[in-house]
């Protein structure tokens, strides 16, 4: 089983460059089977869920050509299937944005439902209220979503709930759907607006992404488009985030700092220097830093996939720091092993309360989920000794090469896949 194993205490220096936005990817790979025609997709994140994506689209038959790690290049006229189920689409969340894509090409979509990480229910209904909205019949069966409609008609939808996942997957109907539909209450993520901005390269009318009003035209045909995407903000604020824990000066490239802003606003506050340049961001850090408040919410506010790494970041800080996590009702599930490494957190409903210590310790624990394992790793970058991480593959659901970007930082990082290895590299570094 693999493992990553990191001997704490050296602060980072250096610079990191960032890929594409998963979140982002995930939805726009499953617009490209909306078209007849070829879709040319860039700066694609060689992530775990993307790779189980693509093999979910060629195996209902489109033509999947992945001309490198980064690229792919995918014509849905052979589809011959709209029904998508196997062991590994079950995993992953993003199965349900083949949903909306499906109805909205064939009006008809059969897809396993979504597994993901566990941090709350993760219910669906808000997509099931828009594809009804719209027209669809949709059940749910044997494990499966089954939507299915004479025709999508656009209509009015609120959502009563901010949603990434209903927002987006409800725009991928619409987009070819008959007549217009207004999706109020609308989720307003950079990768929204990245996959409205795709869906118009292939002739889609979407406008408002990026507000909470989003307006869409249907058409009765998208073509083929080519498409680059956005950086990932989660990944760059992951970085900025272990630059500010382990102290250094770490250059973060390929970003948008404006996506980054909620995350540069609470690492000013504890007491990080931060410089903003185009398409890059500067984290300088002493690693001795100080107590703040958070609260999750939705973008532009601060982002629940961010939350585990603040943790990491205020529990070795000084003074008593809270966090509300505001999105998911089960997203503290890492604070069990951070207090494995010396952590003093108490979680009462959804806010930890958190007493900076003086530092961790290095110590055996587990990656409960993908933003919880790296977070966990940050910890152990600061931490006194060795520390071990299994369940690794929640992380590579979502960091490529996580422990080789960390060592080009300076990181006493390795990810081992035996017993052998992991003495080799304790060892190495004793
Ligand atoms: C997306 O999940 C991301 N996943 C999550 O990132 C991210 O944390 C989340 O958006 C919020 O930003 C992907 O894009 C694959 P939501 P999603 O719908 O779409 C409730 C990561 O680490 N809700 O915005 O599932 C839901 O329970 C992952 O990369 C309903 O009640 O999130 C939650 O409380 C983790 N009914 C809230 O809304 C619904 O039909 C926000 O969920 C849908 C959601």
């Amino acid at each position: 089983m693999e493992q990553y194993v990191i001997k704490g205490g050296s602060p980072l220096y250096g610079e990191v460059e960032i890929g594409g936005a998963k979140n982002s990817a995930l939805a726009i790979l499953a617009a490209s089977v909306m078209t007849d025609e070829t879709v040319t997709i860039e700066n694609l994140p060689n992530v775990r869920d993307i790779n189980v994506l693509l093999q979910a689209i060629e195996e209902i038959g489109a033509k999947v050509e992945r001309v490198d790690a980064h690229k792919v290049m995918i014509s849905g006229s052979s589809i011959q299937d709209v029904t998508v189920d196997n062991e590994y689409i079950r995993k992953i969340r993003a199965s349900y944005y083949l949903i909306g894509a499906l109805l909205g090409k064939y009006k008809k979509a059969q897809v396993a439902l979504p597994g993901g990480c566990e941090i709350g229910s993760r219910p669906i209904d808000l997509h099931i209220k828009g594809f009804r909205a719209m027209g669809a019949d949709v059940d749910i069966a044997h494990g499966l979503v089954c939507a299915e409609a004479t025709g999508l008609k656009g209509t009015h939808i609120y959502l009563d709930k901010v949603s990434v996942g209903a927002t987006m997957n409800i725009m991928m109907a619409a987009a070819m759907a008959e007549g217009k539909t207004v999706i109020e209450n609308a989720a307003k993520e950079p990768h929204v607006v990245d996959l409205a901005n795709f869906l118009n390269s292939m002739g889609a009318s979407i406008r408002g992404a990026g507000t909470d009003v989003i307006r869409i035209v249907g058409t009765d045909k998208l073509h083929g488009t080519e498409y680059s995407i956005i950086p990932d903000q989660i990944e760059a604020g992951t970085f900025m985030f272990a630059a500010a824990a382990a102290g250094g000066n770490v250059l973060v490239k390929n970003v948008i700092p404006k996506h980054l802003e909620a995350t540069t606003a609470k690492l000013l506050e504890v007491g990080c220097t931060i410089e903003e340049f185009d398409d890059a961001v500067r984290v300088i850090s002493s690693g001795k830093l100080t107590h703040t408040q958070v609260t999750t919410l939705p973008y532009p506010g601060f982002p629940t996939d961010m939350q585990p790494q603040m943790a990491v970041v205020l529990a070795i800080a000084e003074g008593t720091s809270t966090i509300t996590e505001s999105i998911f009702e089960n997203r503290f599930r890492y604070v069990d092993e951070l207090t494995r490494m010396g952590a003093s957190i108490k979680v009462e409903s959804n806010i930890a309360i958190i007493t900076g210590v003086e530092k961790y310790t290095g110590a055996r624990v587990n990656a409960p989920d993908l933003r919880a394992g790296a977070a966990l790793v940050i910890a152990g970058l600061c931490a006194e000794g060795v520390t071990i991480i299994d369940d690794i593959h929640y992380v590579e659901r979502g960091y490529e090469d996580f422990e080789g970007k960390l060592r080009g930082i300076g990181a006493q990082m390795e990810k081992v896949c035996s017993d052998k290895e992991l003495q080799k590299f304790i060892l190495k570094v004793s």
